[in-house]
């Protein structure tokens, strides 16, 4: 009020009123941007919706989900190697039985959803590195304009707010350490000397990569429609993302800062597979706090950047050889750890399946014996429950996972940090049924709440 006394000092009638109007204006938007909280990203895996049993995700299922998101992903549409058009990865689902226009109406019911299409995400499949549509097309001219010609068409046709590029770059190879507790703390950073090169045309894949943002960014302008980068896990930014230039023209980034460890990539060796801070004797790049800073540092502003969460939990066969305490690394491992009874995959548990072994009589045994939890009392790595192989060197399992406390504390990570929000991997993994503890979608519940 004082400011709009000084403000109409020397002013006729009708020019205070216009004073009054331009300072209250002023004061909401002051509010407006001060009470912005950090964003949600929801990432909804179109597969789930054909899926059978009880981790089938209707779209009636979905909904009690969308009021706590203000970004949908839809994934994940796939290039097309030969024309260089994008296309549906599931064309029957996506285009025929119109799930596209489906998941885009509910913008209707829930008004803030700004709802994207993502390429890419590790689900379109091809061979080799040559045969890599995601690299080839980076390389001509003529076939970046296809591209970025066909996601508008997608984009208006089925009336998508933006793309999402989940950019299947090639990713780092695992790194093997052989002999982990042997090896001295010094000759620690040789393990990184010898890294297998990725991609010998890394440099200019990296510039050309910054071009078709440039393009796609353009080719959108007219229509208003968004554009984000997604990073998948073990992509190395470093190679191919050329930060000064992308970010400018991204909405926002989401880090795949999960999925440092896997069964797939590290079959003789379980460990926490997303932690947030830098582990003794681990790879000092996996873990969230290395990735974001990594962004930050190079010139990445900390609104622009989200933080990967995922849903579910990796697990790994323990044997005899495993040793019984539990305590990560364990060593002697044999690759993934059997599929659940509900996303039916080897390696991966989801939230409610990893609950439900967590919950198990105490008196069962063998294969159906409940897992022996361990918290993160330090807030650091994440928590995880095994259960040790018995006298045969049967059962036994390792789990690594996200639950909604560990979900929480990194979404308060992201709010102390002044980051721009969470991205959850993905809704079909949360326990949308409530089948845990009688909510739905706690851990989605338990990011936002902190937000
Ligand atoms: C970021 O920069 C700081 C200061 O130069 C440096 O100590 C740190 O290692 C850098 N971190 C990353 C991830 O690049």
């Amino acid at each position: 009020m004082i400011l709009v006394c000084v403000l109409s000092l020397n002013c006729a009638d009708h020019c205070i009123r216009n004073k009054m109007f331009n300072v209250i204006y002023f004061i909401i938007l002051l509010f407006l941007v001060s009470t912005q909280s950090a964003k949600m990203i929801c990432y909804y895996d179109s597969s789930s919706h054909i899926r059978e049993g009880p981790a089938q995700l209707s779209l009636q299922d979905l909904e009690p989900a969308l009021q706590f998101c203000q970004y949908l992903i839809y994934g994940y549409a796939g290039i097309d190697p030969e024309s260089y058009q994008l296309r549906p990865l599931n064309k029957e689902l996506d285009v025929a039985r119109n799930h596209y226009h489906a998941i885009t109406n509910l913008r209707r019911k829930y008004p803030q959803l700004l709802i994207f299409l993502s390429v890419g995400g590790d689900r379109d499949h091809f061979d080799e590195i040559v045969d890599n549509p995601y690299i080839s097309l980076l390389e001509n001219q003529a076939h970046r304009n296809t591209f970025v010609n066909s996601a508008l068409a997608v984009l208006k046709a089925y009336d998508f707010d933006g793309l999402d590029l989940a950019w299947q770059f090639p990713k780092n190879h695992p790194i093997v350490v052989e002999n982990r507790f042997k090896k001295a703390w010094k000759t620690f950073k040789g393990w990184f000397t010898g890294r297998k090169v990725v991609d010998e045309k890394a440099e200019e894949h990296k510039g050309q990569f910054a071009t078709l943002v440039h393009e796609l960014k353009d080719a959108f302008r007219n229509d208003g429609l968004m554009l984000t980068l997604t990073m998948l896990p073990h992509v190395d930014a470093d190679l191919f993302i050329d930060i000064p230039r992308v970010v400018p023209m991204v909405d926002f980034v989401n880090l795949g800062s999960y999925d440092f460890q896997t069964p797939e990539r590290d079959p003789k060796v379980a460990d926490h597979t997303a932690p947030i801070y830098e582990m003794f004797e681990r790879d000092p790049t996996h873990n969230i706090d290395y990735q974001v800073q990594y962004w930050l540092n190079n010139s990445a502003p900390s609104n622009k950047i989200n933080v990967g969460v995922p849903a579910y939990g990796r697990s790994w066969v323990m044997t005899r050889d495993s040793g019984i305490t539990g305590y990560p690394p364990i060593e002697h491992t044999e690759g993934p750890g059997p599929a659940g009874k509900q996303i039916n995959i080897p390696g991966l548990m989801s939230w409610p399946e990893i609950c439900e072994t967590l919950q198990r009589d105490k008196e069962l045994d063998g294969e159906d014996a409940a897992l022996r939890k361990v918290g993160d009392p330090r807030q650091r790595y994440g928590s995880y429950a095994y259960r040790s192989a018995d006298v045969d060197g049967l059962y036994g399992l390792w789990v690594g996972y996200e639950e909604p406390s560990t979900a929480a504390i990194k979404a308060a990570y992201v709010y102390a940090k002044g980051l721009g929000g969470v991205a959850l991997f993905d809704l079909s993994l949360d326990d949308f049924r409530g089948q845990c503890a009688g909510e739905k979608y706690p851990i989605l519940r338990s990011i936002k709440f902190k937000l």
